[in-house]
C-alpha cells in the first residue's frame, strides 16, 4: 500500500463529559510537538449553567472549527485526531464524526467507571466494529479496584478487554503503572509537564521491592499472575475486528501513562480502512480520489454565512484546484482553498491522502453525507441518524419571513443540526434533537443568519422510529390505525411517532411483521 496512506492514523477520543478527553488530547498534541506547553488547548465544552449563555455557544462553534481536526506527525506516523463536542446535547455530531474515523480511544474516569454517554458512544462503535483502546484516567485520584473496573468495562461496553498496563494503587498512594507490554515500571511523579522516566525492572527481583515497597511489590506480582491467568494474550487481530479492547491506566492531567498509550496506539491502530459505498467497497489505496462530507460547521461571523464542510478522504489523493464531481448535484467543482488543521492553526493544503480530513469552504452546496469523486457515481453510506429524544413543533413567528424560515430550517438540517419530520396528519414540522441546547441553537441561528423568527410548541412524544415491513398490507393497516402519529423524514421514509413507551410496546406486539428501527441505518 502507498506509504502515505499506511502511515495515517485517524481516530477520535470519546468520553463522558469530564472524564478527561480535553486533557488527553492536549497531552497527545504535546507529544506530537504541536503545542509546547500544557494548558494551551482550551476545553470546547460549555460549562453547565442554569441558563445557556449565547457567547458560550458561539465560542463553542468558533472553537470547534479550529480544533475539529488536529493533526501531527509522531515518529513515522501521521496522526489525525477528530474532535467531538464536549456537550452531550451535540451527541449527534459525535455519532457522525465516528463514521469518519478508523479507530477510537475511550477515556473512562477511574472513579466513576462507565458512564451513560460512554455506553451510548460505544454502541455506535460496535455498529461499525470500530477498534477501541480504553484509557482509564485520573488514577492519581482514588479509583475503583482495577479488576472491578475491567469487569465493568467488559459488561457495560460489551467487549472483551486486556490490560496492557497495570496500576499500582490509586489516589494519594498511587505509585505508577507497570507496563505489561514492555515489562517496564513507570513511577509516578505528579507533574503536568515532565514525562516520567521508565525503569526496567525484573518484577521477580528485590529491585521491585526497593522501588515500591515489599507489600506492593508482592501485590503487583500476584495481580500480574492473575491477569495472565484470566485474560488471554493480547491479540491484535481481535482488536482490529473490534472484539477486544486493550486497556491502559494513567492520569492525563499529569501526563502519566499517555506516552505508552500513544506508542501502542500508533503501532496497532488501523490505517485507513476500506469504506462501503452503496455501489461497492472502496479501498483506500485506489489511485482515484473519493471522499464524503461528515460534518458541516458554520462560521462564527454572522455577516458571512460561510461554512466549512469536513470531508474524509476515503481513497487516493486529493489535489487542490482539481475538478471533482459532486455526486448529488452531478456537478464538477474545484477547490482553491481547501484547509487542513494543525492544532489551532488552519493552513491551505495542496494535497491530502486517504485517511486525512480536509475542510472545504461551503456556502450551502454541501449536505451531510455528500460524496466527491473523480467522476464515478458513488454514494457512501453509513451516516446514521439516531432516534431523537426531544421533540418540538417549529412554528413561524413572523408571517413576513416564511420563506427565510423554510430556507433556514432546510439548511440547518443539511448541516445535521437536528432532524426534521413532517407529520402526515396535520403537515406540521417537528424537530427532533438529543438535547435542549439544540433548540436554542436553531432559534438563535435562524434569527442571526436567516433573519427568521421561530416559535416552539411542545410535542409530548416518546420516540420516533423508522418503520418498514415485508408485508405491505400490514404496513398499510398500521399507517391507517396510527394515521395521526405518522410522519415522513427528509428522505421521505415512514416514521412512527410513539407518544409513550407503552404505545410503542403495544404497536410492536400487535404488528409482528413491522420492524421498528431506532437508527436510520437499517
Ligand atoms: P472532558 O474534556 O472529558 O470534559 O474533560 P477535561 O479534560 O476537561 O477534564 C475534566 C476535569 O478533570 C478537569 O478539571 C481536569 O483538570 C480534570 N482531570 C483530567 N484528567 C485528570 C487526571 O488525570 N487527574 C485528575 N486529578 N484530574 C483530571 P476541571 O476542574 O473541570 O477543569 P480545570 O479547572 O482543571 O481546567
Amino acid at each position: 500500500m502507498n506509504n502515505e496512506i499506511a502511515r495515517r492514523r485517524t481516530f477520535a477520543i470519546i468520553a463522558h463529559p469530564d472524564a478527561g478527553k480535553t486533557s488527553l488530547t492536549e497531552k497527545l498534541l504535546l507529544f506530537g510537538g504541536q503545542i509546547q506547553v500544557a494548558g494551551a488547548v482550551k476545553s470546547n465544552k460549555i460549562k453547565k449553567t442554569a441558563t445557556s449563555d449565547w457567547m458560550d455557544i458561539e465560542k463553542q462553534r468558533g472553537i470547534s472549527v479550529t480544533t475539529s481536526v488536529m493533526e501531527f506527525d509522531y515518529h513515522d506516523y501521521k496522526v489525525n485526531i477528530l474532535d467531538t463536542p464536549g456537550h452531550q446535547d451535540f451527541a449527534e455530531d459525535t455519532y457522525r464524526t465516528l463514521t469518519a474515523v478508523d479507530s477510537v480511544i475511550i477515556v473512562v474516569d477511574g472513579a466513576k467507571g462507565v458512564e451513560s454517554q460512554t455506553r451510548k458512544l460505544m454502541e455506535v462503535c460496535r455498529m461499525r466494529n470500530t477498534p477501541v483502546i480504553i484509557f482509564v484516567n485520573k488514577m492519581d485520584r482514588e479509583a475503583k479496584d482495577p479488576f472491578d473496573l475491567l469487569d465493568e468495562l467488559e459488561s457495560e461496553l460489551v467487549i472483551n478487554v486486556r490490560p496492557l498496563t497495570w496500576p499500582i494503587e490509586s489516589g494519594p498512594r498511587f505509585k505508577g503503572v507497570y507496563n505489561i507490554y514492555e515489562r517496564k515500571l513507570n513511577l509516578f511523579q505528579p507533574s503536568k509537564q515532565v514525562v516520567t522516566e521508565k525503569v526496567e525492572v525484573d518484577i521477580h527481583t528485590s529491585d521491585l521491592d526497593e522501588r515500591i515497597g515489599a507489600f506492593l511489590a508482592e501485590k503487583l506480582r500476584n495481580d500480574l499472575e492473575l491477569i495472565d491467568g484470566v485474560y488471554p494474550d493480547f491479540d491484535v487481530d481481535a482488536y482490529l475486528k473490534g472484539e477486544l479492547a486493550p486497556v491502559f491506566f494513567g492520569s492525563a492531567l499529569n501526563n502519566f501513562g499517555v506516552q505508552e498509550l500513544l506508542d501502542c496506539f500508533v503501532e496497532i491502530a488501523p490505517c485507513p480502512r476500506p469504506v462501503q459505498a452503496e455501489e461497492r467497497v472502496v479501498q483506500p489505496d485506489e489511485p482515484k480520489f473519493t471522499g464524503f462530507v461528515f460534518k458541516i460547521t458554520a462560521n462564527i461571523d454572522p455577516n458571512h454565512r460561510s461554512c466549512v464542510a469536513f470531508c474524509k478522504i476515503c481513497s487516493g489523493k486529493f489535489t487542490r484546484n482539481t475538478p471533482y464531481l459532486h455526486v448529488r448535484h452531478n456537478k464538477t467543482m474545484r477547490f482553491s482553498s481547501p484547509t487542513q488543521f494543525m492544532a489551532q492553526r488552519k493552513t491551505t493544503v495542496d494535497e491530502a491522502w486517504a485517511g486525512d480530513i480536509i475542510g472545504l469552504p461551503d456556502n450551502g452546496t454541501f449536505k451531510i453525507g455528500d460524496t466527491l469523486t473523480e467522476g464515478e457515481t458513488l454514494h457512501f453510506k453509513g451516516l446514521p441518524s439516531f432516534s431523537p429524544e426531544m421533540f418540538k413543533y417549529i412554528e413561524n413567528a413572523d408571517p413576513m419571513k416564511a420563506k427565510q424560515l423554510a430556507k433556514g430550517i432546510d439548511q440547518l438540517m443539511d448541516e445535521g443540526v437536528a432532524q426534521l419530520f413532517i407529520n402526515q396528519f396535520n403537515g406540521r414540522k417537528l424537530i427532533g434533537t438529543v438535547g435542549q441546547l439544540q433548540f436554542e441553537v436553531i432559534q438563535y441561528r435562524l434569527e442571526n443568519e436567516y433573519n427568521a423568527k421561530c416559535r416552539w410548541e411542545p410535542a409530548s412524544l416518546y420516540k420516533a422510529c423508522w418503520i418498514e415491513s415485508d408485508d405491505p398490507e400490514e404496513l398499510e393497516a398500521f399507517k391507517k390505525r396510527k394515521y395521526q402519529y405518522m410522519a415522513k423524514d427528509r428522505e421521505g421514509r415512514d416514521v412512527f411517532l410513539a407518544d409513550s413507551g407503552y404505545v410503542l410496546q403495544m404497536a410492536q406486539t400487535d404488528f409482528k411483521h413491522i420492524k421498528f428501527h431506532f437508527t436510520s441505518e437499517f
